[in-house]
């Protein structure tokens, strides 16, 4: 078992969970025995090769896929579907195709749950155009923006109905390097202000470093939790933070570590073609 303990109360929790997907190929086990549990305020990256079974993980608990065995919990309770009180960002853009813009940043807040007066959602909307830099692209629809514009429009559109937990896919992995590290400082001063707990793909050791309270680097497929890391570093943060010798060296390590698992994962890769 991977157990890994923390020092809030618990809202998520994995408990040996486990599963398998029955395909073209046969059975493929993607996630093997995993437990470890989020407290209130927690900021969760996982690390680990394509196709481990990150996403997978993440989508048990937006309440998208069952697992086979084990339990995934929310503050005590197995997750029984999705709801508005976890905010999912997927990996491929979560954008609705046929809205504009600021219908897909409306399109929460018109749920049953989350209903707010026309007046307070365009209040709602017009802040998240700006903070994304999305103005005068109101009217646009999905097809008609850049890749980084829309992965902005998918942090705008779950960030809009205010979840208490952030699910968050590489949601930075479209954009440039400049407006990558403009949006972690946004999340991190959204984080400030509203206590939220995030779990957090990313393949960037530097990004999982910098945002996150505890790092969960996961093997080459099925997943397992090979390791947990307690980032040292106070918040607020800062990008010299970065540049310094704990930040560089905890990087080295953790490159190195999962550099391994990614050449695992290409091993298996090639011996299943
Ligand atoms: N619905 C599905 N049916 C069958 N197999 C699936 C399904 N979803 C994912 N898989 C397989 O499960 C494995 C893990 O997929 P997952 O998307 O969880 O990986 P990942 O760690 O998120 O990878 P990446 O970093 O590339 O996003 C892959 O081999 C994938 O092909
Ligand atoms: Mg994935």
């Amino acid at each position: 078992m991977n157990a890994v303990g923390n020092t809030f109360p618990s809202r998520v929790s994995f408990e040996n969970v486990s599963k398998t997907y029955t395909g073209a190929q046969g059975d493929v086990k993607v996630v093997d025995d995993v437990s470890f549990s989020l407290g209130e305020g927690d900021f969760v990256s996982l690390i680990g090769p394509s196709g481990c079974g990150k996403t997978t993980m993440l989508q048990m608990l937006a309440g998208f896929v069952k697992p086979d065995n084990g339990m995934v919990t929310l503050n005590g309770q197995p997750v029984q579907g999705p709801d508005s009180d976890r905010g999912v960002i997927f990996q491929e853009y979560g954008v609705f195709p046929w809205l504009t813009v600021e219908k897909n940043i409306a399109f929460g807040l018109t749920l049953r749950r989350n209903a707010k007066p026309e007046a307070e959602r365009k209040e709602i909307v017009a802040h998240y155009v700006k903070l994304m830099h999305l103005n005068g692209f109101e009217k646009a629809y999905p097809k008609h923006l850049s890749g980084g514009m829309r992965q902005r429009l998918a942090l705008a559109r779950a960030y809009a109905v205010n979840p208490n937990i952030l699910l968050m896919d590489e949601p930075f992995g479209a954009l440039d390097a400049q407006t990558r590290l403009a949006l972690q400082l946004q999340l991190m001063e959204v984080l400030t202000k509203e206590r939220k707990t995030v779990l957090l793909i990313t393949h960037s050791v530097e990004e999982a470093i910098f945002l996150s309270t505890r790092i969960l680097m996961i093997s080459a497929r099925p997943s397992r939790i090979l390791r947990v890391i307690d980032v040292p570093f106070t918040y607020p943060r800062t990008p010299e933070l970065t540049a310094t010798p704990d930040f560089q060296r905890l990087r080295l390590e953790l490159e190195e570590m999962s550099m391994e698992q990614y050449a695992q994962q290409q091993r298996l890769a090639a011996e299943s073609r």
